[in-house]
C-alpha cells in the first residue's frame, strides 16, 4: 500500500463518492469491465457449452457453471448501480466498451469448454485473487464471494480434462484445443505498462498486473505437466 495515495481503505460506495476522481473512475472501470466480461463470457461459453455438454451429469455441472457466470455478473452490476452507473455501462454491446478478447475464440466442442474452464478460470483466479487486497472494500468482498465459484469452475475444466486425456484420441484433441486458445490468454492481463494498469496499481485497487502473467505461466504450466500436456510459447504474444 506504500505506492498508493489512498492509503486508508474505502469502506461503502457512499465513502467512495468523497475519494478523488482519478481513484473512483478507477474503480467504475474495474466494475464495468468485471460486469461486461462475466456475462459475455457467459454468453458465449457457458450456456452454449451446455448444448455441447455429452451426458447429463456434465449436462448437470455445466448448468452450475454457467448459472455462477451470470451471477457474477449480476453481483458485480448490482454493485455498478450501487455507484450510479447507468446499466447500459455494463451490458456487452450497448457500450463502446468491448469484452477481453479472450472470448473471441469460436467454441465448437466440449473439449474445447473443458479447456477454457481449465485455463482462461485459473486466470481468473488470478484476477479474483488480486481483488481480494483491493482498496475499495466492497471489491473485496465481492471477490470472495466469487472466489469459491471461480476455483469449481477450475476445477470442473481440469476434472473434464482428466477424463478425456484419458484416450490418446481424447488427450490429442485436449492438446489440440490448447494449442488453439492458449495463446490467447495473456491478453487476460493488459498491456505491459497500460496506463491503466499504473492507475490502478498506483491506488491500490489491483496489487500485480505485469506479475500476474507471469505467475499463471507458472501455474499453467503445472496444471498441464500433470495432465501430460504441453503448452505453445506465448512469450511474445504478450
Ligand atoms: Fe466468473
Ligand atoms: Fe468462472
Amino acid at each position: 500500500m506504500t505506492a498508493s495515495p489512498h492509503a486508508a481503505p474505502v469502506k461503502t460506495c457512499a465513502e467512495l463518492q468523497q475519494a478523488p476522481v482519478e481513484y473512483r473512475h478507477a474503480v467504475e472501470k474495474i466494475v464495468i469491465s468485471h460486469a461486461i466480461n462475466e456475462l459475455h463470457g457467459a454468453q458465449v461459453f457457458d450456456e452454449p457449452a451446455i448444448k455441447l455438454a455429452p451426458t447429463p451429469y456434465a449436462k448437470w455441472l455445466t448448468c452450475r457453471v454457467a448459472m455462477e457466470e451470470y451471477g457474477h455478473h449480476v453481483r458485480f452490476r448490482e454493485l455498478g448501480e450501487e455507484l450510479g452507473i447507468p446499466a447500459e455501462r455494463m451490458i456487452p454491446g450497448k457500450t463502446d466498451k468491448k469484452a477481453l478478447s479472450i472470448f473471441d475464440f469460436p467454441l465448437q466442442t466440449w473439449t474445447e469448454f473443458c479447456v477454457i474452464k481449465l485455463l482462461a478460470d485459473l486466470g481468473e483466479i488470478l484476477q479474483v485473487e488480486d481483488l481480494a487486497q483491493c482498496s475499495f472494500l466492497p471489491l473485496r468482498n465481492l471477490s470472495r464471494m466469487t472466489m469459491p465459484e471461480e476455483r469449481f469452475h477450475a476445477e470442473f475444466g481440469r476434472e473434464f480434462c482428466t477424463e478425456l486425456c484419458q484416450t490418446e484420441q481424447g488427450r490429442q484433441a485436449v492438446q489440440d484445443a490448447v494449442n488453439r486458445y492458449f495463446p490467447m490468454l495473456p491478453g487476460f492481463f493488459g498491456k505491459a505498462r497500460s496506463k491503466n494498469n499504473e492507475t490502478f496499481r498506483k491506488w491500490g485497487i489491483k496489487q500485480r498486473t505485469e506479475a500476474m502473467l507471469e505467475d499463471f505461466l507458472v501455474r499453467a504450466k503445472a496444471v498441464c505437466d500433470e495432465l501430460g500436456l504441453t503448452l505453445p510459447d506465448v512469450s511474445k504474444a504478450a
